[in-house]
C-alpha cells in the first residue's frame, strides 16, 4: 500500500487520547483500518497542561493504532481545541494589476491574505481561513473564480485564531515522538466533516462536540462556515457536580452518570431511587434519581444556554434549517438532544460519523468523530491540493500568523 494513501487522525481530549488510521480509496471514500486509544493525562479542558505525561499518553495511543492497524504511523493530522480558540468573519479584497484581467491562482492566495490582514491578539496565529464566499466585480455567489474576467475579487473568510504558543505545545508533544505533523485542525471542523452531510452544511447546522473539558462547536449556513469557538466546559463538569453534589468519589459519579444518568427531568416515579453498592472504602449510598438527573440538567443546561448567547451574538443561529447536531462522549448523555432542543429551540440530534467504511463501530461512536473527521479533512486537503507533502508547513503557517498578527 502506497503511504500516500494513509491518512491518520490524533486528538489530544480531556478524556482520551485517540488516533484513527484511514485509507483513501480512488473512489473518493475513506476505509478505517483501525483505532488506537488511551486515556488522557496531562491535558485539562483540551489544552496539554503537563507536557512529558501528555506524550507518554499520545506515545501509547499510538502504539495502540498501529497494533490494531498494522501500519507504521510516521504523521499525523492532529486535532486542536481549548477555549483560547477564537474565530470571526472577513472580508478581503484584490485589485487585478491593468495588464491583466483574468483571475489566477495567485489572486485566490492574495485575497486570503488580505482577508488576514486584521489585528488578532499579539500571542495569536492563525489556524484557519476558510472560504465562505466569492465576490467577482460585485458578482455573489461565485464557486471557483479562477479564469473569470474581473477588476476586482473580493471573498469572505471564516477565520479561526488561537494562542500561538498553546498550537506550538500541541505540535511539539506529537513531533517529540518523534512523528511528523501534517496539519493543524480545530476539533470542531474535524468533526463537522464526518457528522454532516454537504447538503446538511448548505441548509445550515450547528455541530456541538461535547467532550471531557471543553465544547467545541461549528455553525454552517449556505454550505459556509460562519461561526466557531470553544467553550472550556463538557462532560467532566457533570461529573465533578455530580460527585460534590452527592457526595460521593469521582470515579462513582462518572459511573453513575453513565450508567444511569438523564438530562431530561420529570421522568421518574416519585421517590425512585438509585442503589450505590458498598465498594473498598465506600460505604453504599441510596441515591434519588431526580436529584441525579437535575444536577446533570442544570449543568448541561447552563453549557447550551452559554453556547446558545455566544451564538446568539450574530444572526446565523436564525439560518440553521437542518438544526443541531450532538456529537463527542457526552453526546451518549440520555435526553441531551432532548434538552437541546429544549435551549436553543431547534430539532436537535445525537450524530456520529458516517460516509465511511471499514470499522463499524469505530464511527459509530462519537466520540471518534474529531478524530475520524480529520481522516476525511486530509484526504480533502490531499485532493485539492496533490503535491508532494511538506513537512515542517505547521510551523511555516504558524510563522505567518506570526506576521500576520
Ligand atoms: N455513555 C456515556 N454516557 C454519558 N457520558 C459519557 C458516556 N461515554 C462517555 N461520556 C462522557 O464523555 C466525555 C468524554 O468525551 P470525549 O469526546 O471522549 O472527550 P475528549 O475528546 O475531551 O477526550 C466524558 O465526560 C465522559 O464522561
Ligand atoms: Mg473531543
Amino acid at each position: 500500500m502506497a503511504s500516500s494513501d494513509l491518512m491518520v487522525g490524533l486528538e489530544i481530549g480531556t478524556s482520551k487520547i485517540c488516533v484513527v488510521v484511514g485509507e483513501g480509496r480512488p473512489d473518493g471514500t475513506i476505509k478505517i483500518l483501525g483505532v488506537g486509544q488511551a486515556p488522557s493525562r496531562g491535558v485539562r479542558k483540551g489544552e496539554i497542561v503537563d507536557f512529558e505525561t501528555a506524550m507518554k499518553c499520545v506515545h501509547e495511543a499510538v502504539v495502540d493504532a498501529e497494533t490494531k492497524s498494522d501500519v507504521m504511523i510516521r504523521s499525523v493530522y492532529v486535532a486542536i481545541s481549548g477555549s483560547h480558540i477564537q474565530s470571526f468573519n472577513n472580508r478581503g479584497a484584490v485589485t487585478l494589476p491593468e495588464d491583466r484581467d483574468e483571475i489566477d491562482e495567485q489572486d485566490i492566495e492574495d485575497v486570503k491574505i488580505n482577508a488576514r490582514e486584521v489585528s488578532i491578539p499579539a500571542q495569536n496565529a492563525f489556524l484557519h481561513s476558510i472560504i465562505q464566499h466569492y465576490h467577482v466585480d460585485g458578482q455573489d455567489g461565485v464557486l471557483n473564480p479562477v479564469g473569470m474576467l474581473a477588476e476586482k475579487l473580493e471573498a469572505d473568510f471564516h477565520i479561526i485564531h488561537g494562542v500561538r504558543t498553546r498550537i506550538q505545545n500541541t505540535i511539539r508533544c506529537v513531533k517529540e515522538l518523534p512523528l511528523e505533523v501534517e496539519d493543524v485542525v480545530f476539533s470542531a471542523l474535524a468533526s463537522a466533516q464526518v457528522v454532516l452531510t454537504p447538503n446538511q452544511k448548505g441548509l445550515g447546522a450547528l455541530v456541538i462536540d461535547i467532550g471531557g473539558g471543553t465544547t467545541d462547536y461549528i455553525l454552517y449556513v449556505d454550505g459556509a462556515v460562519k461561526q466557531s469557538g470553544c467553550l472550556g466546559v463538557g462532560g467532566d463538569h457533570i461529573t465533578n457536580d455530580i460527585s460534590m453534589g452527592l457526595r460521593i468519589p469521582m470515579t462513582r459519579a462518572e459511573k453513575l452518570k453513565i450508567d444511569e444518568g438523564s438530562a431530561v427531568l420529570g421522568n421518574c416515579l416519585p421517590g425512585e431511587t438509585v442503589q450505590l453498592r458498598d465498594d473498598s472504602g465506600f460505604a453504599g449510598k441510596e441515591i434519588e434519581r431526580e436529584t441525579l438527573n437535575t444536577i446533570i440538567n442544570l449543568r448541561l443546561r447552563e453549557t447550551f444556554e452559554l453556547l446558545k448567547k455566544k451564538l446568539e451574538e450574530e444572526p446565523f443561529i436564525n439560518y440553521v434549517g437542518e438544526g443541531i447536531f450532538i456529537t463527542g462522549g457526552c453526546s451518549h448523555l440520555k435526553g441531551i438532544a432532548h434538552l437541546a432542543e429544549e435551549v436553543f429551540e431547534l430539532p436537535a440530534r445525537v450524530a456520529h460519523a458516517q460516509t465511511m467504511s471499514g470499522l463499524t463501530s469505530a464511527f459509530e461512536n462519537p466520540q471518534f468523530s474529531a478524530a475520524i473527521g480529520l481522516i476525511k479533512y486530509a484526504q480533502a486537503v490531499q485532493t485539492d491540493r496533490p503535491r508532494p507533502r511538506r513537512f515542517g508547513r505547521i510551523f511555516g503557517k504558524l510563522f505567518n500568523g506570526m506576521r500576520l498578527s
